[in-house]
């Protein structure tokens, strides 16, 4: 279940690149500059026809290539093999799975439900409201199918209340979109909570399980709007504001989900590393609920696990994974980092210079 294999063509340093992945660990390993970042930034463009790194599409191109090609397997719950792949060029971008074009980007979500922890995982925590809510929100978008339709409703009326009050239109003319916009932040937000009363007891144990020094961690769920009105009475209040800014500025697009240590977010306690533990922590927990849920795990992908966590700490994620039975691709400067031996299945693949060969042990 999971990846089984991937073709790369001009992605990055790596002109060409197949490899056949186990369904426990994959370790690719090399020096700087390698093309190990690469690699599994290729996996994940592969499931979000988009890359981690940068939102310019054509720097992922090799350079002097006119366009990438990445094309893999992937086994669904009833492992029945679905081919997928992906061509952009500078310009535009073409996406199939299962031989037919794929028009929303669900589609690949639901098929790969990756959890991606790399150095720059500290920005759940440390940057904006925008990461906290995408990982709530891919939680609840795998264990609820009615939130994806009511996602979609919320975001239409919100984009046409936007455009009224852009043009300056009446209040009058801006409230016909409030009664959509209401229903459907109704269900975003009770969708949310259920899926935290699910979530939080589960990451309140691997948090303590990752991070023994830190006694007393919380989470704020704020729904986007102040916890005093209905969002019904908030949006009526701020219309003028709203008027006034030329866009709506409360709403479930302005939800967070906030770790609290004694009064205080957490992010401004805690160490670097700590951070690290608490994102892995998060990623646990949600891959946890996701396969009580769908009855099949997660897919890892891990880049560099080694920067900011020690050998003890990095073990403990480790154990946790094989404990879930995920799939992990996972990357690494020294292969010896990863102590790979609770893993009975596992394939390992050396970088060097954008070539991909995968090692005989
Ligand atoms: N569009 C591109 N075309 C060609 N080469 C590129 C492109 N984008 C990045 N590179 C190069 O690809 C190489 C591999 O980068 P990558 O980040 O994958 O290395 P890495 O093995 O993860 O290294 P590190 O251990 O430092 O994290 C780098 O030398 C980078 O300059
Ligand atoms: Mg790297």
């Amino acid at each position: 279940m999971g990846l089984t294999k991937i073709a790369i063509s001009d992605f990055r340093n790596i002109a060409t690149a197949e490899l056949s992945f186990s369904p426990q660990l994959n370790l690719i390993a090399g020096c700087n500059g390698a093309g190990k970042t690469s690699l599994l930034e290729a996996v994940y463009f592969l499931g979000r026809a988009q890359s981690f790194r940068t939102t310019h599409p054509s720097s992922v191109i090799r350079e002097g290539a006119e366009g990438l090609l990445v094309t893999g397997q992937v086994t669904d719950r009833y492992s029945t093999a679905i081919p997928v792949g992906i061509q952009r060029d500078k310009t535009s971008i073409r996406v199939k799975m299962a031989g037919r074009p794929v028009q929303q980007l669900a589609e690949l979500v639901v098929c790969f439900p990756f959890q991606l922890l790399t150095p720059d995982s500290h920005q759940l925590l440390e940057g904006g409201p925008r990461y906290r809510r995408r990982f709530l929100d891919w939680g609840v978008f795998h264990v609820e199918p009615a939130f994806f339709p009511a996602w979609q409703r919320y975001s239409r009326a919100l984009r046409q209340r936007n455009a009224a009050l852009k043009a300056r239109a009446l209040p009058q003319e801006i409230r016909l979109w409030d009664t959509e916009l209401i229903a459907a932040a109704q269900i975003l937000d009770q969708q949310r909570r259920d899926y935290l009363h699910n979530l939080l007891p589960v990451l309140g144990r691997y948090a303590t399980g990752l991070l023994v020094d830190i006694v007393g961690l919380g989470w704020e769920y704020r729904p986007g709007w102040p916890r005093k009105s209905t969002f019904a009475e908030a949006l009526e209040e701020g219309i003028e504001g709203d008027r006034r800014q030329g866009f709506t500025r409360i709403g479930p697009h302005r939800a967070d989900l906030i770790p609290i240590l004694d009064g205080q977010p957490a992010q401004e306690r805690i160490s670097r590393g700590q951070q690290k533990q608490l994102v892995a922590a998060l990623m646990l927990a949600q891959a946890h609920v996701y396969q009580t849920h769908q009855g099949r795990p997660c897919i890892f992908l891990v880049d560099d696990l080694a920067s900011e966590l020690d050998d003890e700490h990095r073990n403990c994620v480790l154990q946790h994974l094989r404990s879930l039975g995920a799939q992990v691709i996972m990357t690494a400067i020294e292969e010896e980092a990863i102590d790979g031996s609770i893993w009975p299945e596992q394939r390992r693949f050396h970088v060097e210079h954008g070539r991909v060969e995968e090692v005989i042990y």
